[in-house]
């Protein structure tokens, strides 16, 4: 977000396009929505240190799991396999394993209760684990930064990921993990 414009100025004409911080150039739709989600589940992992009432955590931890779970999902049926040939293939297989480690922590965690040995370290750990992953999707020359050079349409592909993320949500956010 841009720290010196003020979004509710009346006098503003229309939204502010969406521009990276580095090149100034407006990200499209498809790395827009997967930077969002990165943002909110950073978020929630630093509220997660806050919290000291066990069904705070659990409550919160639910809801980290499930947007993990919706994200790693969109990326894996659209996002890295459109993208494979313009990613390099060892950076992709890389995500790819990476997200089954994070899905196996989740399964571990979701096991567990929170006022159980190792709870919390295995959130933390979650969340460093996914910090990791972020940047290799972020970073220059990165997975998103690869995408962008590549030739795939990612404002059409961002319509398809966000449409999948709603059906995803529904579908997985309806049944309880536990
Ligand atoms: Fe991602
Ligand atoms: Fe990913």
């Amino acid at each position: 977000m841009a720290t010196s414009a003020k979004s509710s100025s009346t006098k503003a004409k229309s939204a502010k396009p969406r521009r990276t911080r580095r090149t100034g150039r407006r990200d499209p739709l498809a790395i827009t929505l997967l930077k969002k989600d990165h943002r909110e589940v950073e978020g929630w992992f630093d509220e997660y240190e806050q919290l000291e009432e066990e069904p705070e955590k659990l409550a919160l931890f639910n809801k980290i799991a499930l947007a993990l779970k919706v994200h790693t999902r969109i990326e894996e049926e659209i996002f890295y396999p459109e993208e494979r040939g313009e990613i390099e293939d060892d950076m992709l297989d890389e995500a790819y394993v990476e997200h089954d480690g994070a899905k196996k922590l989740i399964a571990e965690i979701e096991a567990m209760q929170p006022g159980d040995e190792f709870y919390d370290a295995k959130v933390k750990v979650l969340g460093e684990y996914i910090k990791h992953h972020v940047k290799e999707e972020e970073q220059p020359g990165g997975i998103f930064a690869q995408a962008k050079k590549g030739d795939e349409d990612l404002e059409a592909m961002g319509e398809r990921l966000k449409a999948r993320k709603e059906e995803l949500m529904a579908e997985l956010g309806g049944k309880q993990p536990n």
